[in-house]
Formats: structure tokens, sequence, C-alpha cells
């Protein structure tokens, strides 16, 4: 099988070349290649990247198939451009198991569309009263190498302490998701003008930057690797700025995050009280935003992860107090980076490649994702059209539940084509099975 994808822009840069797929790599790139015998894909104008990474996804299979499958999930991350997924653990049965962790793994493997990689709950039950088996997880066949609570935080710090050297032993990360719990009783928004206003209990960024903090200051001095999730305050852009002081430059041992709804979006959203801006950490302040723009585009957040969120609509569909905290992300993220960091020139296309693909992909260990755009590497790949405009409607993703909080709004730029392995799993907006 080989396809030749012609007329494409590497990176978004130089001349447009044809890139040649055969035997799931990258077979050749050159000006005019031979169309014979091959698909043919018409792509001038369009953007090569790599395909997209993301290290914080959350599939909600086993337990809330109702909400969104391993099958469902792997769609709307072919249709977003991503080749590969990150499972995140609060499942029901949780992923603290090798057991779990092979059933998720294998049903991505059958879905087929994207790598799913499940991530192996830190603590069991991720109750953070004692440690989940890591090593025989990271052993089974799904050969966890990304552990994380999400949804809690490892808050006890001996037990952030043990996770992390065992990290160093097992070659994985732990992925911090950093809420003081002290801190957020009740909290329903960023503490802050906005929730004062509407009278919502405030989650204070110091709840965030204080876990940040120590957790640095634990990797450190364990020699093990920390991810912190989901980074939304301007506090823990600078914690992370000095944390990334104590090391040299390239891959470090403390790495992290933003998704899409922070780059974009602010808590002034609440005085809607529409539980689809619920979301956990809450939606913060326009400084924050723009913090999280810059330390993006520095370096100083290596990667955007989407925190995909599904939620079933009576659980969206009701009282701020009882919605639960989460949006879809896996369809709008590139485009949501576009119009937060490519149009205002923070990021080049290239740039969209190292935080959606090559840092996450590095972060977690890939050896066959996030490669650069030359021949003989595994044609893992995402094509973009840069011109495109489009309106975001929910109830036409792929996902089953619908929450986005970027419903109705008109965004830049769109994921045209995904390839994984050679093998085109969305073209158009449609999936290929
Ligand atoms: O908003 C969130 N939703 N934040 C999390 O940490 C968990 C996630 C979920 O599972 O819904
Ligand atoms: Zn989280």
């Amino acid at each position: 099988m080989s396809a030749l994808l012609r007329g494409v822009l590497l990176y978004g840069e130089g001349d447009p070349v044809d890139v040649l797929v055969e035997d799931g790599v990258i077979a050749r790139i050159g000006a005019d290649l031979p169309v014979q015998g091959t698909e043919v894909v018409e792509a001038q104008g369009k953007v090569l990247l790599p395909g997209f990474v993301d290290l914080h996804t959350h599939l909600r299979e086993p337990g809330r198939e109702d909400t969104e499958t391993i099958a469902t999930g792997s769609a709307a991350a072919a249709l977003g451009g991503y080749t590969a997924v990150f499972a995140m653990a609060n499942t029901d049965p949780v992923a603290d198991t090798q057991l779990v962790v092979e059933h998720v793994w294998r049903k991505g493997q059958e879905a087929g569309l994207v790598d799913v990689h499940p991530v192996g709950a830190v603590t069991v039950g991720l109750k953070g009263e004692k440690l989940a088996e890591l090593g025989t997880m990271a052993r089974s066949a799904a050969g966890v190498r990304v552990f994380s609570d999400d949804g809690h935080c490892v808050h006890d710090p001996l037990l952030m302490r043990r996770a992390l050297e065992y990290s160093k032993a097992l070659d994985a990360v732990i992925a911090q998701h950093a809420e003081e719990p002290r801190l957020t009783v009740g909290a329903q928004a960023n503490e802050g003008e906005v929730a004062s206003r509407l009278g919502l209990t405030g989650w204070p960024a110091v709840a965030e930057e204080a876990i940040v903090a120590r957790d640095c200051l634990l990797a450190k001095h364990t020699g093990g690797r920390l991810h912190v999730c989901h980074v939304s305050t301007t506090g823990t852009v600078d914690v992370l700025r000095w944390a990334k002081s104590w090391q040299g430059g390239g891959v470090t041992a403390i790495s992290s995050e933003v998704t899409p709804h922070h780059l974009l979006l602010t808590d002034e959203l609440l005085a809607t009280y529409d539980p689809v801006n619920k979301v956990n950490p809450p939606l913060r302040t326009s400084a924050d935003v723009q913090a999280l723009r810059a330390a993006l585009a520095e370096g100083i957040v290596d990667c955007v992860a989407t925190d995909h969120a599904p939620h079933a609509p009576q659980d969206k569909d009701c009282e701020w107090s009882s919605a639960r905290p989460g949006m879809l992300g896996l369809q709008t993220a590139l485009s949501v980076v576009a119009h937060t960091m490519v149009i205002t020139e923070l990021l080049d296309w290239r740039g969209v490649a190292r935080v959606m693909s090559e840092r996450p992909a590095q972060i977690a260990g890939l050896p066959d994702q996030g490669r650069p755009l030359v021949e003989g590497e595994p044609a893992n790949l995402a094509l973009v059209d840069p011109d495109a405009r489009w309106t975001v409607r929910g109830s036409d993703f792929a996902s089953i539940a619908g929450n986005t909080p970027f419903e109705g709004m008109e965004l830049p730029a769109r994921v045209v084509l995904t390839m994984l392995r050679g093998r085109i799993t969305a073209h158009e907006g449609k999936v290929c099975g």
C-alpha cells in the first residue's frame, strides 16, 4: 500500500513537495514524484506535520461507555490529527493493575485508529494511600511508562517521593494533577474577582503552585521524572522556570503541559453559569492565559495536552455546583492552538510540531512518534489546512459526549488527513477504519 501526498508544505515552510508513503514509512520526499500505482492525495498548500501525541486523554472505558469508548475516543483522536494518545487511569475500575491496563491497550489495538497507551494509576484506586503496582504495569504487554492519579493529586509527599523513585527505575514519568486538596475544599471556580462576584467558592492558584514547587524539589531530590499536568497559573510558570534553570537544555527531568482551553478561555465565561465551562483546574484570568501562551512559546511549558474529558448530559446540564468538571478537546486542539499561538505569531508550524508531537513523544519515550519529516521515518502524520475556517458543533464530533466549550465558535485551521504508520485513519472529516 502506498500513498502520495502532493504539493505539501513540510512544517508550513519552503517550496511545495510530494511525499510518498510506502510500507508505513516516508519513502521519498521530492518534487513531482511519479503518481502511478499509488493513492494520490491532492494536498496543495496544506501543512504536513508529524502526527500529534496527546499525553492526557480521558477515554472513559471501562466504566462510562455512555460518554466515550476507546473506539469513539480513538476516532475523535484520529480526526483531530492524533496518532498516539495516553488514556488516563480514572476509569471504573481504575487502571491500577496489569489486567486493566492490558484491557485498555488491547481495545486500543482493536480500534486501530491511534496508538492508545494506558496511563497507570500511581496509587491503588486513586485513593492516595498506597502505591499501585507500577512495576507490574510497566512490565505488562501495555508497557506503561506514564503514571498518574489525574483527577486527584498525589498529595502525600512520601508517596510522591516513592513514585518518583520508582519512575527512575522503570524509565517512566509521574504525571501530577497538582492540586493541594486542603486548599480546594468545596472549590467551584478560580479564586478571584469573578468567583467573588458570582458567589462561588474559590480554587486558589497557590493550591496548584504549592504542589508544583514541592514536586519539582522532590524530582530534584530523587532524580525521578515529573510531568506537571494542565498548568493553569502564572505562578506555576514562574515555579517551572525556576525548576528548569536547574537543568541543561534538551529533554529535562521536569516537563509540563497546557490545555487548549487554558490557552483561550477565561473565568469571565462563568458569568453564564453554563457548566460546560466547568473544568479542573478552573479557567483562570486573561493574565494567566497570556502567561501560559508565552510560556508555551518559550518552552517553559513543554507541550499541549487536551485533557479531553467527555461527560454525560446529566452530569453537565445541571446546577453548576453538581456538574462534573471537564471538556472535550481532541477534535478542537489543533484549531485552538492555531488560533491562540499561530495567528498570534507566538509559534510557527514547526513550533506546533514541537508542542503537539515531538515534545510529548519524547516525554513519554515513544520512539516512533514525533519524528522528523524525513525519508525513512515512520509515516505518522497530520495534514493541516492552514486556511480553513470552521464552526464548532459538538454534535458533529465522533465523541459520544458533546461537552465542548467552543460550541458555535469559528476557528482557524483544520486537520484534513491523519496517517498512522502509512495508513489513512481520517480524511476530510471522516474516519477511515
Ligand atoms: O476537568 C477535569 N476533568 N479535570 C480532571 O483532572 C479530571 C477530568 C475528568 O476526568 O473528567
Ligand atoms: Zn487533572
